[in-house]
């Protein structure tokens, strides 16, 4: 392989691999140091971390039912009033545990003391160092400037943390985490044949405005997926909750964007409504990530295949990482290194 960001976006089986071969034993347990006492989480990040934080704060609340809000660390360090409550733990996320805006929200939580802990991909940053409870989310060096294998490292860690929360309550998380040990393989298979994903970036890559749209988790995967397509091919790409773009966002139809619909088991009837909506007023081409397409045959379609949806999350976000590879291939940009972008190191 050529260029370093599809190198980096078939690496992450091995990087999970190796993650849950380090934190989760033999006899399924998870070996994190958590605090205890915790009642409520505020994660704080930037960029792809950000969008880390949005689909696990939402997966937090669904399935540990555990008060979860994430913010933009760029927001965070400059409001006024930070209201630091007892009993929340803030977690701050970022592969070099050295963006300026997190590391200043980070300062800003211990400055009113309150309970800090870092998922990062680097040992001794910043984040690291200052931390109360930190979490290495070991991906490895990642050298194109659009994150991929760091943000998949950081979202299996952050999901066996949920487990961890879930099983102190009293629940038994032995069958996710058989589960989890399959996830691997399953996006080893699911990376093995690019073939659709290609295709629908040659149908995207005619496009000067790309619109995704999707539910929960996945409106936090659809935002990533418009980051990566806008970093690397530059692309005007934006994301939108699925039932909130019938609120007169999809105006925006009139001027003929392709529109990229997250329609996976879970939220698959309640896109059905939205896509039927919109098919009354406007055309436009679609395409549908989806487990099978039983729904649209008009539109071209990434089927994931399974209905599992922690697979399916790892695998919309490793989807639209793919298809922003190819779009940005087939537009012939520099995609390890998009113009005017640069990457924070440690
Ligand atoms: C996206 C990207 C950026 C970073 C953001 C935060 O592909 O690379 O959006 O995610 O700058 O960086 P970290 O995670 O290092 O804090």
């Amino acid at each position: 392989m050529t260029y370093e960001m599809e190198k980096e976006i078939h690496e992450q089986p091995k990087v999970l691999k190796n993650l849950i071969e380090k934190y989760v034993t033999k006899e399924n347990k998870i070996s994190f140091n958590l605090p205890k006492g915790i009642k409520k989480l505020t994660f704080i990040a930037s960029g792809s971390s950000y969008h880390c934080a949005g689909i696990v704060a939402k997966l937090f609340r669904e399935f540990a039912n555990i008060k979860a809000s994430f913010e933009y660390a760029s927001e965070f360090y400059i409001s006024k009033n930070i209201f630091i409550e007892n009993n929340t733990l803030y977690i701050f996320i970022s592969q070099s545990g050295e963006t300026f805006d997190t590391v200043e929200s980070l300062k800003k939580v211990k400055e009113f003391g309150g309970k800090t802990m870092c998922v990062t991909n680097c040992i001794n940053s910043s984040l690291w160092n200052m931390c109360d409870y930190k979490i290495l989310s070991e991906a490895g060096e990642e050298k194109s400037i659009a994150s991929t294998k760091a943000l998949s490292a950081q979202l299996l860690c952050l999901y066996l943390i949920m487990l961890e929360f879930i099983e102190t309550k009293g629940h038994d998380i032995t069958q996710e985490l058989i589960s989890i040990k399959k996830l691997p393989t399953f996006i080893e298979k699911y990376l093995s044949n690019t073939t659709q994903i290609k295709l629908a970036a040659k149908e995207l890559s005619k496009n000067k405005n790309i619109v995704l749209i999707g539910s929960k988790y996945y409106y936090s995967a659809a935002k990533e997926g418009a980051l990566k397509i806008k970093e690397t091919s530059y692309i005007d790409a934006n994301a939108y909750p699925q039932g909130e773009f019938l609120h007169g966002h999809m105006a925006i139809l009139n001027n003929k964007p392709a529109l990229v619909a997250i329609c996976v088991e879970e939220t698959k009837e309640s896109m059905k409504l939205v896509l039927n909506r919109l098919f009354q007023d406007y055309t436009f081409p679609l395409i549908l990530v989806c487990n099978k397409n039983t729904l649209f045959k008009n539109a071209l379609t990434i089927e994931i295949g399974t209905t599992n949806n922690i697979y399916n999350i790892f695998a919309t976000v490793i989807t639209f990482q793919m298809l922003a590879f190819e779009i940005a291939i087939k537009l012939g940009r520099n995609v390890d290194k998009p113009l005017g972008l640069n990457k924070v190191v440690k």
